[in-house]
């Protein structure tokens, strides 16, 4: 059974027709069905790559290589701490295990209930403010144990936005302009 909706299929197919080669629009295209979905199933792939004329091992191998897409079923909310080295340096490390503690859940895990999934991550971007997650998609930024509480609690009212967390530098993700420029 299809997984991707009418819609998404449309938007994938108009993304398409703005490049030479329709090949080249997958990996906004893996994005648009991560966004519908959650997470990019082995039925999506395939679904996205009849749409852009990709063999589904070729676009596995795709989604498979970048950490942004996720191949497994993830929480509500991702909490991708960077652990490369900058970030390592600027106190990573006890951040992930601060939120791993917190959360009763190791890297790679996610929350019982479904709501929270922890992931550590390569460099992504933000050195200037290191520590940094990325959660759904939006960065958070030299963090603290007190800012993990804040952004934690914020999600569980389901108020993560910026405007809800005074003192957070956050921006807008490439994922996001896609997203806005297509639909
Ligand atoms: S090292 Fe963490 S964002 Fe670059």
């Amino acid at each position: 059974m299809a997984v991707l909706t009418d819609e998404s299929l449309r938007t994938i197919r108009s993304l398409a027709e703005r490049y030479p080669d329709q090949r080249s629009a997958l990996l906004p295209a893996l994005h648009i069905a991560q966004n519908q979905l959650g997470w990019v199933s082995g039925q999506a792939m395939e679904e996205v790559g009849s749409v852009l004329g990709i063999e589904p091992d070729q676009v596995q191998e795709v989604a498979t290589f970048y950490s942004m897409y996720y191949t497994e079923p993830v929480g509500t909310y991702v909490l991708e701490v960077c652990k490369t080295a900058p970030c390592s340096f600027m106190g990573a490390d006890e951040i992930i295990d601060y939120v791993s503690q917190k959360l009763g859940i190791e890297p790679g895990e996610t929350t019982p209930d479904g709501m929270f999934t922890l992931l550590r991550v390569e460099c992504l971007a933000a050195c200037h403010r290191a520590p940094m997650m990325q959660v759904n998609h939006r960065y958070y930024q030299d963090l603290t144990p007190a800012k993990v509480d804040a952004l934690i609690e914020a999600a569980r009212q389901q108020q993560l936005r910026a405007e809800h967390l005074p003192g957070f530098n956050i921006r807008r993700t490439w994922s996001e302009t896609v997203q806005a420029d297509v639909t």
